[in-house]
């Protein structure tokens, strides 16, 4: 195993991703764990090596952490990344010194090739012969002197000890962050320590996360109740069959069907949840109540209000329930589960150690853990969304399921323009699916991929519009539906993707056909920005 200890850098999680992606085995803790608490961590003789992470923090600012001085006489190879690296160099004698000018970005890094961690790694080599990368940097501070025995590594015209190496002791500091994408070479850079260096063995496969995590939930639960909000989102459903395989029936579910949710989605979440994988799941049904609250509403901001305050009464009131003990078996709930998962964690500001645990604004049930007085359950807490799928794969949730496009969380509610109306949902509903059938069983020619797995997300918006259209000898006047599909891979910018025309036709033609009360489809080819994905 690979012990990482985290100096509140955002992008500590990045390093134990690399790690696991290298498939060995690594835990992220604090960096302020002692020196015995180090000790009895090493004794099974399992531990191969250390990774100091980076920090926002400066090694001269009074309040900044050092590392436990037993990492460095354990006998194993220890990294030290940016501000572990100047970590590493001050406590072991050097001298970092705080820089004037913070350096921030790309930088092409003179790699002097004879260390055991960077040897035959390079993204180019200079007429000279001279290996070289292209890394990314984050730093003010700057290691000025070696520590004794350590050698350079690797330096850049800015920074001239950007990296250093005490071969002898296995101990190696890079200023630049090999753990992000952006530093190139930064997987093999990291896999070589890890694998090369610590002599790991690269065993370790999702499905031992799973009886990890499943110890882990089981002794942090016991034997108490646990509640957990289930949207059938990806991120709810994979912590909610992670937690079931840990504690069983002491997991309750409880399912807010707000009305708005895609065709046959409820009893699709139900047959999963509680036909498959037998948990407890309590679906309430709430569709009324929130269309009464939405009647006679048409700003997007006051919907979206609207079902985030119903949403959070509903599941309250639900919890409340639950806490207080359903029957007489049923003890009462001391926790609320949520499927909270690194990128929420990073959002939220929640990313710098020993920082309180804070929940994404504009998570569904965000506050109420406090609110209830329940404690907070997040087993996904550290990983990445495609980690997340991969698990819940493991787990025996359908592919189709867990590689679903993203869905909002007021659901129809922002792809119907407008008043939110049953009738207007109902034609939606049945409008998207046949969209989404049509997505999934489109295949690209050159790809052999299908147009649902080539567009990040894609969905139909009710406009309620009538135009007139013809129909046999009829004049029909009726609803008008727009597509959406889009490529994007951050959400935060995103290109309308270029579905085929047969595709759309095949799509266009099914929805007037079978949809009555639609008789014009119109495709969308706005990007963002200045449009957004959603029309609401
Ligand atoms: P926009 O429309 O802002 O959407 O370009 C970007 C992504 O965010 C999703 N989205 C939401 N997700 N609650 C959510 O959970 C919301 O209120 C919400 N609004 C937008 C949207 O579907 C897209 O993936």
């Amino acid at each position: 195993k690979i012990l990482i200890l985290d100096f509140g850098s955002q992008v500590t999680q990045l390093i134990a991703r690399r790690v696991r992606e290298a498939h060995v085995f690594c835990e992220v803790h604090p960096c302020d764990v002692s020196d015995d608490w180090i000790r009895d961590y090493a004794k099974d003789g399992n531990l191969k090596g250390i990774i100091l992470s980076g920090s926002h923090a400066s090694i001269y600012e009074e309040t900044t952490d050092k590392a436990p001085q037993v990492v460095f006489e354990l006998g194993i190879p220890v990294l030290g990344i940016c501000y572990g690296m100047q970590a590493m160099a001050h406590q072991l004698g050097g001298k970092v010194e705080s820089g004037h000018k913070r350096e921030f970005g790309h930088a092409d890094v003179r790699a002097r090739g004879h260390t055991a961690l960077l040897k035959d790694i390079a993204d180019f080599t200079t007429p000279e012969g001279q290996g070289m990368l292209t890394v990314w940097m984050s730093h003010g501070d700057k290691v000025t002197e070696m520590p004794p025995g350590f050698k350079i590594m690797a330096s850049t015209s800015s920074c001239p000890i950007a990296g250093i190496a005490d071969e002898e002791r296995r101990f190696y500091g890079v200023q630049f962050h090999p753990e992000v994408t952006h530093t190139r070479q930064g997987a093999a850079i990291l896999n070589r320590f890890v694998l090369g260096i610590c002599g790991t063995r690269p065993d370790w496969v999702m499905g031992d996360y799973i009886s990890e995590a499943v110890e882990k939930i089981r002794q942090q639960v016991g034997d108490e109740e646990v509640i957990l909000g289930l949207s059938g989102g990806v991120d709810s459903s994979v912590a909610a069959a992670l937690i079931h395989r840990a504690i069983g029936d002491q997991l309750t579910c409880v399912f807010v069907d707000h009305g708005l949710l895609r065709l046959n989605e409820g009893d699709m979440v139900m047959e999963m949840f509680v036909g498959k994988l037998h948990a407890k799941v309590i679906r309430v049904d709430a569709a009324e109540q929130f269309l009464g609250h939405l009647a006679g509403v048409s700003d997007p901001e006051a919907k979206r209000k609207i079902i985030g305050r119903e949403f959070v009464e509903v599941f309250k009131a639900e919890a409340a329930r639950l806490k207080a003990g359903l029957d007489g078996a049923y003890k009462g709930a001391k926790w609320l589960a949520q499927g909270t998962i690194y990128p929420d964690v990073i959002e939220s500001g929640g990313a710098k150690s020993k920082k309180a645990v804070s929940i994404k604004s504009h998570h569904n049930v965000g506050g109420l853990p406090e609110q209830l007085g329940l404690k907070l359950l997040e087993p996904l807490r550290e990983l990445f969304k495609d980690e997340v799928r991969e698990l819940g794969v493991a787990l025996g949730l359908p592919h189709d399921m867990v590689y679903r496009h993203p869905f909002p969380g007021p659901g129809l509610g922002v792809r119907i323009l407008g008043e939110v109306k049953k009738d207007y949902a109902d034609l939606l509903r049945r409008a998207d699916a046949i969209f989404i059938e049509e997505l999934r069983n489109f295949k690209d020619a050159e790809t052999g991929k299908t147009w649902y797995d080539l567009t990040s997300q894609a969905f139909t918006v009710f406009l309620p519009v009538k135009s007139v259209g013809v129909m046999g000898d009829g004049r029909t006047y009726e609803y008008v539906v727009a597509l959406r599909a889009v490529q994007t891979s951050d959400f935060m910018t995103a290109d309308w993707a270029e579905l085929p025309y047969a595709l759309l036709k095949k799509v266009s033609g099914r929805i007037i056909n079978e949809v009555r009360g639609i008789n014009r489809v119109t495709y969308d080819v706005s990007s963002k920005p200045p449009a957004t994905i959603e029309w609401e």
